[in-house]
């Protein structure tokens, strides 16, 4: 792999935790066990909607190592389920979303109604089917496709213009076309699984999948009436959450009242089935675009529809038709967007939220544009590029996608690619060539992080972030290494527990620079201490000023005579002082950073072959480039992209929830009926990143690449189908069936 120009000789680009997860020795959460622990199963509807007339839990108690069977009849009080304030206690709040075992309504196929509680967890399973329950079914609506066309069923609209509506219409080159997209499971590998243990009455301590300790902790707290610090939420290692994590599902506060019920630990694991209803997924969506540029290619106008399904009971947004609003340059510019109800649970974000939407549409749409112009797409592009964000007006804080485009062109050997579709043919394999560009705000939050320097020369960093799995916790401490200018050995970096100093759910690409930005801060004040110690008792550095001094290999030295040093351990000794130990907190975007909006951008490219027989599609080649400043760790942030490469094949050929309209369950609810890709369509792939810091958005230049890894994929791979074919497919995923291809019978 390319070297970049961020290592230094301290910084060995290895997985800290790496050794760690493939031996074993990292634990997830359902690896955990308590003494006297119990297992917990859910029982689930069979109906989409309606009321449950009567539960017999009686066959079902009576079956070996069964404890109790917790549903709407026998539940204990929640404080956060009473909807009504005023009976509310203080500081408790209304539990968001479906509160599970507590009263006989169904609201989708697959919803919790009961909770099965057994000395094993095979006890536990064993006694599911023994629960019967009666129904009073109602009639129930999941066809998006068909509940969108009535304008009665949408609501929570937001329209957005500047410049003229519709403007696209007026220009000599425009399309006009719509898109949809169905819904996609995160299923992360690792299942979601919570641990409750109540120490006391008011005392709960929980392993559970989350990318947000501190979230889990506050949201379990303002439920069940607890001060925060009586709740200790802990997620040391996270299998994969893509989204899914960042909020608590039932399966949290099932196994908090369950534990409090039973007075014992209980631990609840979903399985994989219930991984497609429990814990959300990306909402359909139905988009429509309509682009219009001059004979030139100047963008006159675009406008960009959009709905997405949410649940009846909550409503999901995201901002699918934002890209469009500020990505390229062009004066009229309307957009709409609204949400669909229906009878299925709530959506979450996955995945570049919105945005990976959203690109499929707007990308796919420049794509098609550029055939009507008979220019480049990546020549329509350039022509559109913009360093101004022409919705907010603010200047990017860096934008270097032109520098994506050269590399992509040349890796993916753009010039071999035919301007006439569907023109390459080999060994009976049709050759297309298609890029894509993805984009996703690049934010700066607020974190603590303690730091802790001890005499021994090791370094301690704690934050209550977590690590779904991107590597958090390597550039972590790569980032203090490099501001400490230690090597990584010394340095451990803890995460995964709300007793530590708050941190930011992990989400929306925000670690590396929220996280970041507070290690680099908090080495830097460390450093300074250290300046200051110096002065105050080494007598070498008596006359010099914290400015002459710098801090590296372990060492205080005077900037102008590396021979006058001292190292850290001898330096805490003349003070008489053990450690430094501080908590150091960082805010947001600064007034300068302000001036600026920020962004993330990528570039992806594919090369495939479409088989002119069946249709099967060969990805042969990818290229994905990534502009998100600096790169801290290149190992984990090539894994990112690969990631976002494998994500993207599966939405744009493979991935779709299939959903039985006459009794709304999902029926592909499992990884032999849900297809992600195999390893087998996974292509060579050239990652590349730009890495330069952007200095505007945060002291560190780091921005966050986790969702670009995965915007605008889909788009590139039904470019370069197109390109191969011939044929333009606006509904994901494409199939050979949608490409006019019979399918074969088995
Ligand atoms: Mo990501 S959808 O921000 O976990």
């Amino acid at each position: 792999m390319k070297s970049n120009n961020y290592n230094t000789i301290f910084l060995e680009d290895e997985r800290v935790d790496g050794a760690d997860k493939v031996n074993g020795k990292a634990k997830y959460t359902a690896e955990n066990n308590l003494p006297n622990m119990a297992y917990a199963v859910f029982v689930t509807s069979t109906i989409a909607k309606g009321t449950i007339k009567s539960l017999d839990t009686s066959k079902a108690l009576a079956m070996p190592g069964v404890l109790d069977i917790i549903y709407y009849g026998n539940c204990p009080v929640v404080p956060g389920y009473i909807s009504n304030a005023a009976e509310r206690p203080k500081n408790v709040f209304e539990w968001r979303g479906h509160k599970v075992l507590y009263d006989n309504i169904v609201r989708f196929f697959g919803q919790p109604i009961a909770l099965i509680v057994a000395d094993t967890f095979e006890n536990a399973n064993a006694a599911v089917r023994f629960v019967k329950a009666e129904y009073e079914v109602e009639k129930f609506e999941t066809n998006f496709n068909k509940a969108r066309l009535d304008p009665a069923n949408l609501k929570s609209t937001v329209n957005y213009k500047r410049g003229t509506e519709k403007k696209f219409k007026e220009t000599n080159f425009f399309v006009e076309a719509e898109y949809n997209i169905p819904i996609e499971v995160h299923n992360a590998m690792e299942l979601f699984a919570t641990i409750a243990h109540w120490e006391s009455e008011d005392k709960v301590t929980l392993y559970d999948k989350t990318q947000g300790p501190k979230s889990t902790q506050s949201t379990i707290a303002k439920t069940f009436g607890l001060p925060d610090k009586n709740v200790r939420v802990i997620a040391e290692n996270v299998g994969g959450g893509f989204g899914s994590a960042l909020r608590s599902w039932s399966n949290v506060p099932a196994a908090c009242i369950a534990a409090k019920k039973l007075k014992r630990p209980v631990k609840l694991v979903l399985t994989r089935p219930q991984m497609f209803t429990l814990v959300g997924y990306r909402p359909q969506s139905w988009q429509k675009i309509g682009l219009g540029a001059d004979a030139a290619g100047n963008f006159i106008g675009i406008s960009h529809e959009a709905i997405s399904n949410t649940s009846r009971y909550e409503d999901f947004r995201e901002g699918i038709v934002n890209v469009s609003k500020f990505l390229y340059a062009c004066e009229n510019v309307d957009t709409k967007y609204s949400v669909l109800p229906l009878d299925l649970s709530t959506p979450i974000w996955m995945r570049g939220p919105g945005e990976a939407t959203g690109c499929f549409a707007l990308e796919s749409a420049i794509d098609e544009l550029s055939y009507k112009l008979k220019m480049d797409p990546i020549q329509l592009r350039i022509k559109n590029f913009t360093k101004v964000n022409p919705e907010n007006k603010l200047p990017f804080s860096d934008i270097n996608i032109k520098d994506c485009y050269a590399y992509g062109m040349e890796k993916i050997g753009w010039k071999n690619r035919p301007s006439i579709p569907g023109t390459i043919k080999e060994n009976g394999w049709l050759i297309g060539y298609g890029m894509s560009v993805g984009v996703f705000g690049a934010g700066k939050g607020s974190a603590s992080v303690r730091i802790v320097l001890s005499n021994d020369g090791k370094l301690l960093l704690e934050c209550a972030v977590s690590d779904m799995g991107p590597g958090t916790t390597t550039s972590m401490t790569m980032i203090a290494a490099e501001a400490m200018q230690m090597p990584i050995q010394k340095i451990k970096f803890k995460l995964g527990d709300s007793d530590l100093p708050p941190g930011p759910s992990q989400g929306g690409s925000g670690t590396t620079s929220t996280v970041g930005s507070a290690v680099d801060l908090a080495c830097k004040t460390v450093q300074q201490k250290l300046k200051e110690l110096a002065i105050q008792y080494a007598p070498a550095f008596a006359s010099t000023s914290a400015e002459a001094i710098e801090v590296k290999n372990e060492m205080v030295v005077l900037k102008t005579d590396a021979k006058t040093k001292i190292d850290i351990s001898a330096l805490f000794k003349l003070a008489n002082q053990e450690k430094i130990d501080l908590i150091i907190n960082s805010n947001g975007k600064n007034a300068e950073q302000l001036k600026y909006t920020s962004n993330s951008f990528s570039a992806h490219f594919v090369k495939l072959a479409v088989n002119a027989k069946d249709g099967t599609i060969k990805v042969l080649n990818v290229v994905t480039t990534g502009d998100a400043g600096k790169i801290i760790s290149p190992k984990t942030a090539r894994s990112q992209m690969l990631g976002g490469v494998v994500g993207g094949i599966g939405m744009a050929l493979t991935e779709k929830v299939e959903i039985d309209q006459s009794t709304g369950q999902i029926i592909n609810a499992s990884f032999g009926a849900y297809h992600v890709p195999l390893h087998s369509q996974a292509p060579p792939t050239d990652v590349w990143f730009v890495n330069k810091p952007d200095i505007n958005m945060n002291e560190i230049g780091a921005k966050g690449i986790g969702e670009i890894a995965l915007i605008g994929f889909a788009a590139a791979l039904a470019n370069a189908v197109y390109n191969a074919t011939g044929k333009r497919v606006r509904d994901l995923p494409i199939t050979p069936e949608k490409l006019g291809y019979k399918t074969a019978k088995a």
